[in-house]
């Protein structure tokens, strides 16, 4: 596996998104959305918030909750379907996850979080890890972090996510607790030298790979959320450059847009997964390319009456060959990009 995440993200990193990533990357750690315990334990939908494909693993569940018990019982279920790790969600701020006191609030309860971490890790042998902020509403120092950090970790977490943001629980949308509240890499890189034994990865505000790589010198790991939806393509030299693996850094966006026809066709057929729920996450494969809007506008305006995906996508990817062939071959730039 190497040192390097895809963050999980909700309504971005399903399953059909996961398996997009690993046509790019066979090593990067996939997460889950968030699943929280009371839908895995009381939706009666469990087989279908877990299942996923074989091909997306190594794979983290990420699980949202407080209850030791719910926890130790949803990390058993992790273990038993083939999940590689189970993930405690520490950093997310949004209001609804607050009332069920979970999420970034947890924050200010570290022994309860032990008794989560201590609960799970009786059940399973997978690891254990836990997601968290630099700080929560006043809880912002890094000694608070610290604090949470050594009580945690006192119960055996094996990895500590950290986002470098801290979160205001009022006041400040989710999507505004990860712009505003300043990056605080420096917080992160303490924790490791001042705790060299624990693992600790850092996220926020990644977007390149050769961030990444400097990051690296003084953490274990990255994970990288925002930017890897919106350009999967930069995991293309991934496992490559950290870590040894077959080298994907040769592979062009048109040959992941091609891997994901026949399992688009499976999914719809078989599944009866609605094609635009596959297609959407497709958008930034091509991104940056001349024929990158044709092919996104194929896929948007048709998807939500396609009947198989695969057909859809095999549509968009010749409409975008197509529409770069036409400015390739026009250098006098007669057809600009922009046009398509
Ligand atoms: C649309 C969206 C959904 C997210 N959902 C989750 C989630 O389910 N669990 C979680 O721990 N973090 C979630 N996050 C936060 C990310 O995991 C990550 O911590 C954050 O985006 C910062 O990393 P980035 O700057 O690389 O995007 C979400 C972020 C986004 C943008």
């Amino acid at each position: 596996m190497v040192p390097l995440s895809v963050a999980p993200m909700m309504d971005r990193t399903d399953r059909h998104f996961r398996y997009l990533m690993r046509q790019v990357t066979s090593r990067t750690l996939l997460y889950t959305e968030m699943v929280t315990t009371q839908a895995i334990l009381r939706s009666g939908r469990s087989e279908q918030l877990l299942g996923y494909h074989p091909v997306e693993r190594p794979l983290s569940l990420q699980l949202g909750g407080d209850d030791p018990e719910a926890l130790r019982v949803c990390a058993q279920m992790a273990e038993d379907m083939g999940y590689d790790e189970v993930n405690l969600n520490c950093g997310c701020p949004s209001d609804r996850v607050q009332k069920g006191r979970f999420g970034a609030v947890l924050m200010k309860f570290p022994d309860q979080v032990a008794r989560c971490v201590t609960a799970m890790k009786s059940e399973v042998s997978i690891p254990v890890t836990v997601k968290h902020r630099i700080g929560v509403d006043d809880l912002d120092t890094y000694d608070d972090m610290r604090r949470f950090v050594d009580v945690v970790s006192g119960a055996g977490a094996d990895r500590f996510t950290v986002h470098a943001r801290k979160a205001w629980l009022k006041g400040l949308s989710p999507k505004e607790n990860r712009t505003i509240p300043p990056l605080r890499y420096a917080d992160v890189y303490r924790l490791k030298t001042e705790r060299p034994n624990l693992v600790i990865e850092l996220n926020g505000g990644v977007e390149t790979m050769s961030d990444a790589v400097e990051h690296l010198q003084y953490i274990d790991a990255v994970m990288i959320g925002r930017a890897a939806y919106n350009d999967p393509m930069m995991f293309a030299a991934a496992d490559r450059l950290l870590g040894g693996g077959e080298a994907s850094i040769r592979l062009q966006p048109e040959d992941v847009v091609r891997a994901m026809i026949p399992y688009a066709e499976e999914m719809t057929k078989d599944h009866h997964t609605r094609p635009l729920t596959i297609v959407r996450h497709l958008m930034g494969l091509v991104s940056g390319q001349p024929g990158a809007r044709t092919f996104r506008r194929v896929l948007s305006e048709e998807g939500p009456q396609a009947e198989n995906a695969g057909t859809l996508i095999k549509k968009a990817l010749d409409a975008f060959e197509l529409a770069r062939d036409v400015v390739l071959d026009n250098p006098t730039g007669i057809y600009s990009k922009h046009h398509f």
